[in-house]
């Protein structure tokens, strides 16, 4: 959509300097909303905030750390005190790729108080600020950004999907408990966006793994989040509440097996069998 169907509206995202974040203010700025851009101190969220505002969208940014529970009340301030309300929050913002957040077995205590009071307990206190706000205008959109990390296992990454997990599970308190007042809230459980993180990280034999898992054939764009998110935003999706979506090019929908079975069977025809 390019047309201007957030207007009127305010989002703050968390997160907003990076990948996903910035591709995400610029969808809703683009169709419309005055977008808060809130990102730790130390991260581009300026320089972002300052390239959007050059293309003539309203956007503004503003220090949050997540797992600081006076950042996140101070954000939700200044966001009522320059827009004077607040009517989508994407919680996009996460602690994530720590090398040392490896299997159970090997679990420092730390590392998981650090992911969980960050990811977990600052997700919950956004929406526990924004909440008012949001009510107090009326209603409003909650988009929790988590990960298809949180519904599978795997070897390690153990604090960081366990934390998406209950992103998950608090999607649906804050949907139960404030859809009769207007608010939604959704989770989009994402898969393998390109960032420029992984674009330096990922070696090309793991991509074409990820790839061949991909239902599209490719991984996904900081757009392709962007675009649903801007559709949870807005009242199109206005009968849309308590949802975990999968975006992720299809990654679970289909059996594990299904790329190494399709080789087996493609070796087999080609060798006449
Ligand atoms: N890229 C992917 O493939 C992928 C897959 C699954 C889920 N996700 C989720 O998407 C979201 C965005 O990730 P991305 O890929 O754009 O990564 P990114 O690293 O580009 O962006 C994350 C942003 O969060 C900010 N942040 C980190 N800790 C913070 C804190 N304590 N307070 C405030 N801001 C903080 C960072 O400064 C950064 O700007 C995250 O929630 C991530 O878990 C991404």
């Amino acid at each position: 959509m390019n047309g201007q169907e957030l207007k009127g509206k305010v989002a703050l995202i968390s997160g907003g300097a990076g990948a996903i974040g910035s591709a995400t203010a610029r969808r809703l700025a683009q169709d419309g909303a005055r977008v808060v851009i809130a990102d730790l101190p130390g991260s581009p969220m300026h320089e972002v905030a300052e390239g959007l505002r050059s293309d003539g969208l309203d956007v503004v940014a503003h220090a949050l750390d997540l797992s600081q529970e006076d950042s996140i009340r101070e954000a939700m301030a200044f966001t009522a005190a320059t827009y004077g309300r607040l009517d989508v929050l994407d919680n996009n913002a996460a602690m994530k790729g720590l090398p040392a957040d490896g299997d159970v077995l090997g679990m420092s205590t730390e590392l998981w108080d650090q992911v969980m009071g960050c990811n977990v307990r600052g997700t919950m206190l956004m929406c526990k600020y924004a909440l008012p706000l949001m009510i107090r205008g009326g209603g409003g959109s909650i988009i929790n950004i988590s990960s298809g990390t949180s519904v599978a296992g795997e070897r390690y990454q153990t604090a960081y999907a366990v934390s998406k997990g209950a992103i998950n599970t608090l999607t649906l308190y804050v949907a139960s408990q404030h859809g009769a007042q207007g608010v939604r809230c959704n989770a989009l459980l994402v898969g393998s966006v390109t960032t420029p993180a992984m674009e330096r990280a990922l070696p090309q034999p793991m991509r074409e793994v990820l790839c061949a898992h991909k239902l599209t054939g490719r991984l996904g764009l900081p757009s392709d989040i962007a675009e649903v998110v801007g559709f949870l935003a807005s009242d199109r999706s206005s009968w849309v509440t308590g949802q975990l979506w999968a975006v992720d090019g299809g990654y679970y929908a289909h059996q594990p097996t299904m790329p190494q079975f399709a080789a087996l069977r493609a070796a087999v025809s080609a060798n006449g069998a």
